[in-house]
């Protein structure tokens, strides 16, 4: 034990208070004893302080704070210093306002284009994830803070997010979902790290032996603390045996009090709970700030942090397709502007991670810096996606009277929320209407997309370029006007696959899991590692991404682990590329899938220039994961190391031959064929279970039996009292009024998706276990009764939070 001087100065209570929160944001402080308190805030791409009443969804206001641009735009920069210069400044606020733990980045695998976080995170494949994640979590610890990556781990839904459990063979799970992790822990040693909602195969995250002693702790050295999701914890107790130290955000003294009775019963050993406390301290005292913090940022932080947001923009921004010369604009022709997102920004998802920004560029009001010759604009749909004709026939009329026109469109803020997965991929028919009609006008559009999460394009063929900005940031603005004149030669790369339509995703049957478990069928044939294998064609391929210049590659070498390649501008324009590395392994023996991403640079050349490019492949880059050992394991043979500028655009080949296993006998071909092929989109129950090495667990509720802590409020539809299915519908009927008018009610979905156990959890002590058995008892039809021992309950649980207070 490293503070044995203060552990052994607290009482048993104490310790077990350490262990939860005071309130939403902060931990407790003994100051006598030399434990001080910590405040943690949200979180990815900008510091979400609240001072006046707390919540975790983002709903009430929070001191401004710069809003950059979210993980998944970051993602398509592809740049690590940048990811860094971003997190620095993220740390630097973070510390401003006095917040020690900054819980970011959110770094779950895009596995569906439906997540209704995918904003939030950074891509479909572990390896970009982990290394920007951890150039991430380096800037922001850089500043004396905390980071918390999260959600460990395997947490890919929204929908009933605390109680679905996600069933994952060890092979997929270690390859794709921890992967990132993996890179992250180890290369940026983070100091805090976030465990997800979810069990994963039957086990909570937060108490999950394997995920937390055997992996995080074991295999890769973690050093740092672990916090609950928001209302997270499950069983706290096994939560503290395994490793897991804080649960956020508060259950009070009845929550303290039970650390404290199994201790004293045997189930917890103090001195495990000891360890816990002295692992935690050792965090805390590490990532105290010197002043505190204050209810503003500076004004030169402000500005500073302004112009970091908007170069991260810049190198965010994707050029799709450009055709016909259209981009970039020469400021000669006459152009219209249309489209609802000029006036406001569309630049940021809804959720705990909302910002509210210190400043908003907004396109209207930047457009005047730039030297275009006529610009007319109007805004052409609603937002809400409501049809108006008055406003359609002016983006008609508009467009038929000038050279150009750019359309600025995209997903509507309604689409892209914490807690609500989304139900479609597409655009609002308003807006697709609105390209048709302006198409058939007009035959030069330029289309300027913005949203966080992959959308079908079904215009793609029909217009002469499209610009992705993401969600941009508060800055992203004037960086889309400087991709459109040329101020700034696009070097973005997508981060995820755009498929066609969504009838191509390969888990679109399996997604989400409704009742109890989300089927992860598809094993690692996630995005491009599926329709690469299975040459599905696709709107725009992982790691696609145009510039104003082009680029050339040659001089390809590979030496173990390092390569180095050169590439050379040969266009008459500066410009960036981004150099991908993958591997393609043939295998009889253990099925792949036909590459992975195990390198990348981002590179600056001027025009006509050439640079070696020096590339240090992943750990894993030649390894898969052995399931039959538990060990990363060297297939022998040849490995092709492919370059390229995306997955589907590969410029060099060098094979070279490895020492390894020899895999016989690993996987038959037959037994297996679904994951040799890659055909994952109809896995069959028996595929997925040879897979699995275990039968499939329940995945259907069983709707007769009575509701339990773990099971969520959504399923009072089956509640055995009256009371219960009127609750359902209330909320129900609240959440669809909430829809219609535009706005969806994140607490509602919240509570919606939320488990019982944590109507205890999130209420800061004012109700306790036995309550929540009451509750149940009560929906399970027992109403009288019920309500008499909830009552009695309740005062039995003042009684001890009162007790409580008088002891402080
Ligand atoms: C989210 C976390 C967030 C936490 C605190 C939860 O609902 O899942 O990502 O950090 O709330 O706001």
């Amino acid at each position: 034990m490293k503070y044995p001087n203060i552990i052994n100065k607290l009482s048993l209570e104490q310790k077990a208070m350490l262990m939860s929160g005071k309130n939403t944001w902060e931990t407790w402080t003994f100051e006598e004893e030399g434990v001080p308190s910590i405040f943690l805030a949200d979180g990815p791409h900008g510091i979400r302080k609240q001072l006046g009443s707390a919540d975790h969804l983002g709903l009430n206001e929070s001191i401004q704070a710069t809003a950059f641009p979210t993980a998944a735009t970051l993602a398509n920069s592809w740049d690590v210093d940048l990811i860094e210069r971003v997190g620095e400044a993220l740390g630097r606020e973070a510390v401003e306002l006095g917040v020690n733990v900054l819980l970011g980045p959110g770094m779950n695998i895009k596995r569906n284009p439906m997540g209704g976080r995918n904003f939030e995170y950074f891509s479909e494949d572990p390896i970009l994830t982990g290394e920007l994640a951890s150039a991430m979590i380096k800037g922001i610890q850089s500043n004396g803070i905390a980071a918390s990556p999260k959600h460990y781990a395997v947490n890919s839904q929204e929908l009933r997010r605390m109680s679905v459990d996600s069933v994952v063979d060890e092979r997929t799970l270690r390859e794709i979902y921890l992967q990132g992790f993996e890179i992250a822990v180890e290369t940026s040693q983070p100091k805090f790290l976030m465990t997800s909602y979810n069990p994963v195969n039957g086990v909570y995250a937060n108490e999950h032996e394997h995920l937390l002693q055997d992996i995080l702790y074991g295999e890769w050295g973690y050093k740092g603390a672990v916090v609950t999701d928001w209302g997270g914890s499950n069983d706290h107790v096994e939560g503290v045996r395994q490793g897991s130290h804080l649960e956020m955000p508060a259950t009070g003294r009845p929550g303290a009090l039970e650390l404290v009775e199994a201790v004293q019963t045997g189930r917890l050993d103090e001195s495990l709970l000891d360890q816990r406390v002295d692992e935690l301290l050792d965090v805390l005292l590490q990532i105290q700030i010197p002043n505190p913090g204050k209810d503003s940022l500076e004004e030169a932080t402000k500005k500073t942090h302004h112009q970091i947001a908007y170069q991260a923009a810049q190198e965010s921004i994707v050029l799709l397709k450009n055709t016909n010369q259209a981009l970039p604009l020469s400021g000669k022709e006459s152009v219209a502007f249309i489209g609802d997102f000029l006036y406001e920004a569309r630049y940021q998802g809804a959720g705990s991670s909302t910002v509210n920004p210190t400043q908003l560029d907004n396109l209207i009001d930047l457009k005047e810096q730039y030297n275009f010759s006529e610009v007319q604009h109007t805004r052409g749909y609603r937002r809400d996606g409501k049809e108006d004709p008055g406003l359609l026939n002016e983006a008609i009329d508009l467009s038929k009277k000038v050279d150009k026109v750019v359309i600025f469109m995209g997903l509507t803020e309604i689409s892209e929320s914490e807690g609500i997965d989304r139900t479609h991929i597409r655009l609002e028919k308003n807006q697709l209407d609105l390209v048709k009609a302006i198409r058939s006008v007009n035959e030069h559009v330029v289309i300027v997309l913005s949203g966080g999460s992959v959308v079908e394009l079904p215009f793609a063929d029909d217009v002469d370029a499209i610009i992705h900005s993401y969600l941009s940031g508060q800055a992203g603005a004037r960086a889309i006007l400087d991709i459109l004149t040329g101020r700034c030669n696009p070097s973005g790369k997508l981060n995820e696959t755009y498929p066609l339509t969504y009838s191509d995703v390969p888990n679109e049957k399996y997604f989400p899991g409704l009742e109890l478990t989300a089927e992860y069928r598809d094993g690692l044939y996630v995005g491009y590692r599926y329709y690469d294998k299975v040459e599905a064609p696709v709107r725009y391929p992982f790691g696609h991404g145009l510039s104003y210049t082009r680029f050339a590659y040659g001089g390809l070498t590979v030496e173990g682990h390092r390569v180095q390649v050169t590439v050379s501008n040969t266009g008459d324009l500066a410009g960036s590329e981004v150099v991908q590395v993958y591997v393609q392994k043939a295998s009889e023996y253990v099925f792949r899938p036909v590459k992975e991403l195990v390198a990348f640079a981002k590179v600056h050349l001027e025009a006509g220039e050439s640079k070696v490019v020096n590339l240090e492949l992943s750990k894993h880059a030649f390894e898969f994961f052995n399931p039959q050992n538990n060990q990363w394991e060297v297939e022998a043979g040849a490995y092709d190391i492919l370059v390229g500028a995306s997955s589907r655009d590969i410029r060099l080949e060098e094979t070279v031959e490895l020492e390894g296993i020899d895999a016989k006998g690993l996987y038959h071909q037959t037994q297996f064929e679904t994951y040799f092929t890659g055909k994952v989109k109809e896995v069959s129950a028996e595929d997925f279970e040879a897979l699995l090495g275990r039968p499939i667990p329940e995945s259907h509720w069983d709707k007769k039996a009575p509701l339990t802590h773990n099971d969520s409020i959504s399923q009072l539809y089956y509640a055995k009292s009256p009371i219960g299915r009127l609750v359902y519908k209330v909320i129900t009927a609240l959440i669809e009024r909430s829809n219609k008018k535009g706005k969806p009610n994140l607490n509602l979905y919240f509570n919606y998706n939320m488990t019982f156990r944590a109507i205890q959890k999130m209420t800061l002590g004012m109700v306790n276990h036995a309550m929540v058995d009451d509750i149940l008892y009560i929906v399970n039809g027992h109403f009288f009764s019920g309500v008499g021992r909830l009552v009695k309950n309740y005062f039995l649980n003042q009684k001890v939070n009162k007790a409580g207070e008088s002891n402080d």
